[in-house]
């Protein structure tokens, strides 16, 4: 895992450098409530080529981060601070215009709900076909034929006929497919993959993986990858960045993350979901307690509530002072190096088994 950092011009010239790079990134939306901090200080790279699994409960800010990365905010309520900056270019600060031109062709998204990206209105082969004539310059002839091929790479029978179907005439699962096979057409060299196969079959599932590497093989694509399920994690990501309430609590290549966590939030999170290959009918530990609310975020360590290693912590330090994430292999908490590892060992490595 490579730093750009900000006194830093150009990525020497050798050795890997970032594709995406993402700086203390801040996302709040103005609410009726008040301030949603949804995002709250994160930073993280990517390479080309490499893949960058996300985990961490539902509302941690997962989607939110990929959302604002494609610029898929709502621009009048939501306030961004810090950096994101791909290939070269600050999105932050990029107009509606340019994100347009990367989105669906640089860079795409598979979203959790296929409605969110599929319009209703117009066939399927049309939303196809429509971003490749226009970022490619291709013919209706040429970008119907990627698109039949690309329906069918993903699984759809008769994708000839298939090609003038709307959505509607879909199923839950070709709907997904089909909004995968859109996020593809123009073989995007950031693709962000947002719990893409959680409905689908295993052999699906399994082929559309297959196609994510084949992608990525071919284009030195780099994906980012969120998903709850640590096998398909284990199988597709590089690196793994663990989210809490809006924060990066704990990083490191997927072998290291899930050989050896270093963070009690990983810690929880790792007992309470299903082993690698293991038994899913297994009593899972949950963590107690609940995420917190994002309007009104814990000080200190967003975990420290939920926390039950934080009396080992001298003084009041877990409430009082945010953890900061280091660079490469690193967990956000107040624990020191020698505690994580003898926590670990004897109180929560037993029970992963
Ligand atoms: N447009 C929005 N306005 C207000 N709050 C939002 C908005 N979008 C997301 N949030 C809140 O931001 C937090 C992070 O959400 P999200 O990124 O979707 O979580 P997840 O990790 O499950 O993908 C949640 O508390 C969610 O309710
Ligand atoms: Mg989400």
């Amino acid at each position: 895992m490579t730093t750009l950092t900000k006194t830093e011009d150009k990525p020497a010239p050798t050795g890997p450098e970032a594709f995406l790079s993402v700086r203390d990134l801040r996302v709040a939306f103005s609410t009726e409530d008040g301030v949603v901090r949804a995002v709250d200080g994160l930073s993280f790279d990517i390479e080309r080529g490499k893949t960058l699994g996300i985990v961490g409960e539902s509302g941690s800010g997962k989607s939110v981060t990929n959302l604002t990365v494609l610029g898929l905010h709502n621009r009048k309520t939501t306030d961004i601070q810090g950096e994101i900056i791909l290939d070269g270019q600050e999105l932050t600060t990029a107009s509606e215009k340019e994100m347009e031109k990367i989105r669906g062709n640089k860079a795409a998204m598979i979203f959790q709900d296929p409605l969110t990206a599929l319009s209703p209105y117009y066939t399927v082969g049309r939303q196809l076909s429509e971003p490749f004539m226009k970022h490619r310059g291709a013919s209706k002839k040429e970008a119907k034929d990627r698109a039949i091929e690309m329906l069918a790479k993903v699984g759809i029978p008769q994708p000839q006929t298939r090609f003038d179907d709307y959505p509607h005439q879909f199923s839950g699962g070709m709907r997904q497919r089909a909004m995968i096979a859109m996020s593809l057409m123009c073989d995007p060299e950031l693709l962000i993959a947002d719990e893409p196969t959680t409905a689908l079959d295993v052999t699906v599932q399994a082929q559309i993986l297959d196609l994510l590497r084949d992608l990525q093989q071919e284009f030195g694509s780099a994906i980012i990858f969120i998903t709850h399920d640590l096998g398909v994690i284990a199988n597709m990501a590089d690196d793994l960045l663990v989210m809490y309430a809006g924060r990066a609590v704990e990083r490191g290549s997927v072998r290291e993350v899930l050989s050896e966590p270093k963070h009690p939030y990983t810690w929880g999170l790792l007992s309470s979901m299903p082993r690698l290959g293991g038994d899913t009918s297994e009593a899972l530990v949950p963590i107690p307690g609940t995420p917190p609310s994002l309007l009104n975020p814990p000080t200190g360590c967003r975990f420290h509530p939920r926390c039950r290693f934080r009396d080992e912590v001298p003084g009041d330090l877990c409430s009082t002072e945010r953890p900061l994430l280091a660079d490469g292999r690193a967990a956000a908490c107040h624990l020191t190096g020698e505690q994580k590892q003898s926590i670990f060992i004897d109180q929560i490595k037993p029970r992963l088994g």
